[in-house]
């Protein structure tokens, strides 16, 4: 192998991670339209929403419908965001592929997040894990605040890799680990995948980098250094947790295709499609988007 993986694969979590924290109502059926156009796009997974309480996230209340009115392109998995039995039980009446738990690496974030100490957190996630795979369900895991907790500050790979260890015997087929605040820069990265890499196969990992500071592209190359080729990225860079302050969206799935298919990498993605899905939901959300990709495109037309 190359410096380079050949292969790198995306999901796409705008849908999800993106809309979660935007303050700007987006109908379903204009957020039905956006998932088709992406599942169009040559995407392997969408995370198409969050079956998290309401209150919590009203920007995400209707995943119901939306679940139940996408198109599904077969060659899409179709996951959606799941805290609780509550949770995995509403998702699966929609319509899931796949199902992502979550938790954090950090006590406090995981409380904040949701209303659980780390320890009362697990046996509610071994419940899901094992329903949703039952089901015949892939179910993924994130561990959120890998580098750094909005609340406390550094977080050590052991943390890390302890919530790791429960959840991969709990049965979830990955992990994502998520760079929650977008805070980390590649030392970090190399330190935390010295760590997880020793113990876990780097097929079963995923990287989830937040752009806060504009190291996500550059925490991506330091990831592909270490053999890692799956990765989350939200379309424009829309998103960012609504309970951790200050956190910016994803990196952009477009500056992202714009780095890996400039290095000779293949994605299976259509770097046109996933523009006209951007432009889309910029145009919706009545803003423009973080994406430099997406900004030096619509500058052209
Ligand atoms: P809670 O209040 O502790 O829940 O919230 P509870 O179990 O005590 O139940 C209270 C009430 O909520 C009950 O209703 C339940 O039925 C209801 P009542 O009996 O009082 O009428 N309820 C629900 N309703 C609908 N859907 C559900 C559900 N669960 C309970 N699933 C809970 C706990 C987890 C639900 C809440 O804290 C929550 O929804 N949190 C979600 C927070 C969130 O979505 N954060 C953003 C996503 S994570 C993220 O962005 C990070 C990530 O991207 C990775 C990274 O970047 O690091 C993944
Ligand atoms: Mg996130």
């Amino acid at each position: 192998m190359g410096r380079w993986p050949e292969f790198v694969q995306i999901k796409e979590v705008g849908p999800r991670d993106g809309l979660q924290n935007e303050k700007k109502h987006v109908s379903t059926a204009d957020k039905v339209h956006w998932i088709n156009m992406l599942s169009d796009s040559g995407v392997k997974e969408i995370e198409y929403s969050s079956f998290v309480h309401p209150k919590w996230v009203p920007a995400l209340s209707d995943a119901h419908e939306v679940g139940q009115k996408i198109k599904r392109n077969p060659d899409v998995r179709y996951s959606a965001l799941v805290p609780n039995m509550k949770g995995l039980e509403l998702a699966l009446e929609a319509g899931i592929d796949g199902a992502s738990v979550f938790m954090s690496a950090s006590e406090s974030h995981n409380k904040k997040n949701i209303n659980k100490s780390i320890d009362e957190t697990y046996p509610i996630l071994q419940e899901v894990i094992n329903e949703a795979k039952q089901a015949g369900k892939h179910v993924t895991g994130y561990v959120s605040t890998v580098f750094d907790c909005p609340y406390e500050g550094k977080i050590t790979p052991e943390q890390v890799v302890r919530v790791c260890d429960r959840l991969f015997e709990f049965g979830v087929d990955d992990i994502s680990l998520g760079d929650t605040i977008g805070t980390a820069v590649p030392s970090q990265v190399d330190q935390l995948l010295d760590v997880v890499l020793a113990r876990f196969s780097k097929e079963k990992i995923i990287m989830h980098y937040h752009d806060t500071r504009g190291m996500a592209i550059a925490n991506i190359m330091a990831s592909m250094e270490y053999g890692i080729t799956r990765f989350d990225s939200s379309i424009g860079g829309l998103g960012g947790c609504p309970y951790a302050p200050g956190a910016a969206g994803n990196v952009a799935t477009n500056d992202v295709l714009y780095l890996l298919h400039g290095l000779g990498i293949e994605t299976g993605m259509n770097d046109k499609k996933l523009q006209e899905a951007a432009l889309y939901i910029q145009n919706k959300l009545g803003k423009t988007l973080p994406s430099k990709s997406l900004a030096y495109t619509a500058s052209q037309l």
